[in-house]
């Protein structure tokens, strides 16, 4: 099937007959056959790597991604590494990532499974769930890609598939209604290869199509980063981990527009566990 055909193709919600399921099947195999990516933690990944690629995934773009997850690795190549790394080579491995309190999460997460997996990382959805940072969409994609679990889960690229095959021209989607087609269609015999075939599928939908995800009540933009909160935290921890230390007083001095704000945002990182304040000094925690 020639793509552009593939992508125009519609499936009818009601009525989704096991020989419609096959049809849509082929469909998006056919798609990977033809379009599928090679991305690093596809191939011969251990459930940590997976893990940690479903993390950095979360809220950050696969090109972005690609470059550090292999540093990452290189720097902290199992669990036992990463629950035990000092914060501030963490936060460093971090650096372009953004959204640094997933990292956060990550190492606590990386903790927990020390502490009470055994050092294995769960298989089961309900068990990841429990870890930090690890919401229900999360840990199905573990499930699926660190254990070919036939796990159920949506994210924003499998959201675009079902919703421009199934709901064309609706608006204001919820998962919700796209979750029985989702369960429904699934490949039980290879969940990895599907999702992995899936999520392809709705890159290039969204490339070649008003972006299906807008009709999703789950869509959000990423809210500005410009003078946002965010930005400054981000660049306060991105200075104490070139510099070590530095002082209230000398933070104001680096930001001279930022006096509202900075009290309130250090304490913010202060609470979270970012950072500690010793004598004058403020520096990454432990
Ligand atoms: N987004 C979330 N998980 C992903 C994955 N495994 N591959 C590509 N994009 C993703």
């Amino acid at each position: 099937m020639p793509k552009s055909q593939t992508i125009q193709h519609r499936f009818a919600t009601d009525g989704l007959t096991p020989a419609l399921i096959a049809q849509f099947q082929q469909l998006v195999y056919d798609h990977f056959q033809r379009h599928g990516r090679e991305l690093p933690w596809r191939t011969a990944s251990s459930p940590y790597q997976v893990l940690v690629s479903e993390v950095m995934l979360q809220q950050t773009q696969v090109d972005r991604v690609v470059p550090k997850f292999s540093v990452f690795l290189a720097r902290f190549p199992d669990i036992a590494s990463l629950a035990a790394a000092p914060l501030l080579d963490l936060l460093a491995a971090w650096q372009g990532l953004g959204y640094n309190r997933r990292a956060l999460a990550l190492q606590r997460a990386a903790q927990a499974i020390m502490e009470q997996h055994g050092g294995s990382v769960p298989a089961e959805p309900l068990v990841l769930t429990t870890l930090p940072g690890i919401g229900p969409y999360t840990a199905g994609a573990i499930a699926a890609f660190a254990y070919n679990q036939p796990a159920v889960f949506i994210e924003t690229n499998i959201r675009a598939v079902f919703l421009h095959y199934f709901f064309t021209g609706q608006q204001q989607v919820a998962d919700r209604e796209l979750l029985p087609l989702v369960t429904a269609t699934l490949d039980q015999q290879r969940p990895r290869d599907w999702y992995n075939a899936l999520m392809d599928l709705g890159v290039a939908l969204k490339k070649a199509h008003p972006n299906p995800s807008r009709r999703s009540v789950h869509h959000s933009r990423q809210s500005a980063f410009q003078g946002s909160d965010r930005q400054l935290r981000g660049q306060i921890l991105k200075l104490l981990v070139a510099e070590g230390k530095i002082s209230p007083a000398a933070l104001s001095k680096r930001y001279p527009n930022e006096q509202k704000r900075l009290p309130r945002i250090v304490k913010q990182l202060i609470t979270e566990g970012f950072i500690t304040q010793k004598g004058r000094q403020l520096q990454i925690a432990n």
